[in-house]
């Protein structure tokens, strides 16, 4: 018989080398490769394969068919019973969907969890939780302080991934939650679990039995300390879906983000606040984000940005004070960092502002991060406001991206931005000049469009 060949596999990038190297020639990381035993890929002709392969067949793919005809299928939707998180996932889950959920340990990934699981097997039908991580009692207890009553919910402690398939062909349930996949392994490898081979053997095989058998599945996933999903982007591509726990857990709300979904809009957003008994919907998140803005404080400026088809108003703070020693410091938390040095190198080239000797600082109140470029406009108000210490007009919000030639350029879905604005109650809402006026403009919120930033700079504060 051949010996087995092994193979090293990198734990950073997924890539393989047939002797084991102290670097990773792909991705240059250090004492990353592990060893692993390489699966016999079947030989032979279509047939051999998919004899040898046939568990690895989705459904339905008996070879190719004309795109005419095939019929639409409109898959209803399945409620997980937390509106929120329905949203996040485009409307609901999609039957035969894999899903992923990230978050650093202790944010809350298996407390949503077992709440969807819980309202789901009370409505919709079984559901079979396995969690490697802890024991029934432990889900169990923690399940009394959510208030999970009498539902066809099944517990499962387990790592080993045939014996979940097992229990998944044999229970059929509705909904399968797999928590972490990193904790899984498989017999035919003998690598560690939460290794590259074991996590994308897990995963692919819990995605085939997703498909196969059209079970939605929820795999949580860990992240690592640089905030990758641990074991690692490869588990991405595998998976319709990706949430994604963003905040800190220093805060009690917290915000869970889809990064990628094949069913929905990418950047959906769900806030969600951890209480005594578990996470519950926030369902005004830019009342909750402005909570704590102090009135008339120089620096403060509110944005309304959109995060997927979700219009939310956030507070930008800046501070802007003289550099003591050295190099001038510039630190952003809650947007790109390269972002605030261009935004202040067109503050000092357009609008005349002496930023050289200052340190700023910005950040995004309730730990939000936002990437997109309508923030711009905020962000520089704030520093403007802080470098000459004037507030910005009472019940002002802005958007607008900011070009390199100090001009304020159009963004997407305007009119969504300011309706969220005066319906929270501000009264200008200044704007760039491209987005043109929404045809149903809200009452009591005046538009102000502005062209340039020293425009926008007169508009928003005297200085
Ligand atoms: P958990 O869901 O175990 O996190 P993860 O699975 O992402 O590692 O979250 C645990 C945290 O949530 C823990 O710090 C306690 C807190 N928590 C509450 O505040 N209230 C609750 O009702 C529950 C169940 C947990
Ligand atoms: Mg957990």
């Amino acid at each position: 018989m051949k010996a087995a060949k092994t193979i090293y596999s990198c734990q950073e990038c997924g890539a393989q080398s047939q002797k084991w190297l102290g670097r990773c020639a792909e991705c240059g990381a250090w004492n990353s490769l592990v060893e692993e035993r390489a699966v016999p890929t079947p030989v032979g002709g279509g047939a051999a394969a998919a004899a040898a392969g046939s568990r690895y067949a989705l459904a339905g793919s008996a070879g190719p068919r004309l795109y005419e005809d095939i019929d639409t299928v409109v898959s209803e939707r399945l409620t997980t019973g937390i509106g929120e998180f329905d949203r996040l996932l485009g409307g609901g889950v999609v039957p035969g969907s894999l899903v992923l959920i990230g978050g650093e340990p202790g944010i809350g990934k298996s407390t949503l969890l077992l709440q969807a699981a819980a309202h789901f097997s009370a409505t919709t039908g079984t559901v079979l939780y396995s969690s490697g991580e802890e024991s029934e009692h432990q889900i169990k207890s923690r399940g009394e302080r959510l208030g999970v009553g009498k539902a066809p919910l099944y517990l499962l402690a387990e790592t080993c991934l045939e014996r979940i398939l097992e229990e998944i062909t044999r229970l059929r349930p509705a909904l399968v939650i797999v928590d972490s996949v990193q904790t899984v392994f498989s017999l035919k490898f003998q690598s560690a679990p939460g290794s590259i081979g074991q996590v994308r053997e897990a995963a692919t095989q819990l995605l085939f039995a997703a498909k196969g058998q059209n079970i939605p599945t929820f795999l949580v996933g860990h992240v690592t300390k640089d905030g990758n999903l641990a074991g690692p982007k490869s588990l991405e591509h595998i998976v319709d879906t990706v949430l994604y726990f963003e905040g800190e857990k220093h805060h009690a709300h917290r915000i869970v983000r889809a990064v990628k979904n094949r069913f929905g809009a990418v950047s959906e957003l769900g806030v969600f606040e951890m209480t005594g008994k578990g996470l519950k919907a926030v369902p005004n998140p830019s009342e909750l984000f402005l909570a704590e803005r102090p009135a008339n404080a120089a620096g403060s400026a509110v944005l309304c940005c959109v995060e997927g088809s979700r219009p939310l108003l956030v507070e930008v703070q800046a501070l802007v004070s003289s550099t003591s020693y050295g190099n001038a410091r510039r630190m952003a938390s809650g947007i790109d960092q390269n972002r605030l040095s261009l935004l202040l190198a067109v503050l000092e080239k357009r609008a005349g502002l002496n930023l050289m000797g200052e340190d700023v600082f910005i950040n995004v109140a309730g730990g939000m991060t936002i990437d997109e470029p309508a923030s711009d406009l905020a962000v520089v108000g704030a520093v403007a406001s802080s470098l000459r210490n004037r507030p910005i007009k009472a019940g002002t919000a802005v958007f607008g991206e900011v070009g390199l030639a100090g001009e304020i350029r159009g963004t997407t879905q305007g009119s969504l931005r300011v309706r969220e604005a005066a319906l929270m109650g501000f009264t200008r809402c200044i704007l760039p000049h491209g987005n043109c006026a929404p045809d149903e403009a809200p009452s009591g919120c005046e538009l102000v469009f502005v062209k340039t930033v020293g425009e926008a700079l007169d508009q928003m504060m005297d200085w």
